[in-house]
């Protein structure tokens, strides 16, 4: 007698339903899902006890990395990052490799981790290298393994971290904000690497926004504004020559005082 399993659809771990045939006792169906993962016990035809239990993962090879750089602390470092896919995902190992110049493969070099960030890695970047820098991020699972080859120029993807520490105040003049911020923390030397700054302010609705700058020192006043009014303010900062401008700081608000208060908290 053998025995017909069909394992049911979309379940985890679902239960193996089995029906005894009379016919080839080597023979077993299996039906499984894809996207469901199966356990699937073996049973001596005879009394039934389990020989192994088959753990059953689908899957598919890996999908190209989708690669993307850019540099936070220029003039040192660059970071990497990539997603992974498709689902349903099967354990992954990314391998990345850089180098700096033309010739491809001359002299490789590992792109390294980053601690606390995945699919990150880190590179040295040379500045004003007339060469792109150039990037093979490969992965590979159990099924298989594909790699994005991936170049840049390192002036093109300079783009610091948001500026930090932004504070709104009620400056002594009535129907003013004082905003000031810091340089992002990352950026390796404001002082050989000046940066400029925007900002951006809003009530009620951030598609209203709107942009001022840009201010080459970390401070700026918000004038003729609505007693009353709450704004939202948020800065980024961009290397003063090359590159690419933050994202937005994350969203400050402050309230202007009403006519006759101000100057007070
Ligand atoms: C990228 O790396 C993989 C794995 O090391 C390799 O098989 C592939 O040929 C490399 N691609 C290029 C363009 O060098």
């Amino acid at each position: 007698m053998a025995r017909v399993c069909a394992v049911a659809i979309a379940v985890l771990l679902g239960p193996v339903l089995c029906r005894n045939l009379p016919e080839d006792p080597f023979t077993k169906e299996l039906y499984v899902a894809v996207g469901s993962a199966v356990e699937v016990p073996s049973v001596t035809p005879r009394d039934g006890s389990l020989l192994q239990t088959l753990f059953l993962r689908p899957g598919y090879p890996p999908s190209r990395p989708q690669v993307k750089c850019w540099s936070p602390s220029y003039p040192k470092h660059a970071l990497c990052s990539w997603g992974e896919g498709p689902e349903p995902l099967l354990p992954t190992r990314y391998t990345a490799t850089y180098e700096t110049g033309l010739r491809w493969g001359h002299l490789l070099q590992p792109c390294l981790p980053v601690p606390g960030l995945r699919h990150h890695c880190q590179l040295n970047i040379r500045m004003y290298h007339q060469d792109a820098h150039s990037i093979n991020v490969t992965a590979t699972n159990p099924l298989g393994s594909a790699y994005t080859f991936f170049s840049f120029m390192v002036e093109d993807v300079v783009k610091p971290d948001p500026p930090v520490d932004v504070t709104v105040v009620q400056d002594s003049k009535a129907k003013t904000l004082s905003v000031t911020w810091a340089p992002p923390p990352s950026w390796s030397s404001p002082a050989f690497f000046p940066l400029k700054y925007m900002v951006r302010y809003h009530t009620g609705n951030s598609k209203t926004a709107r942009k001022l700058g840009p201010f080459l020192s970390p401070a700026m006043a918000l004038k003729g504004l609505r007693g009353g009014e709450t704004y939202t303010v948020q800065v980024s900062a961009q290397d003063r020559l090359v590159g690419q401008s933050s994202d937005w700081s994350p969203p400050v608000s402050a309230t202007v005082l009403p006519r006759g208060h101000a100057g007070q908290r």
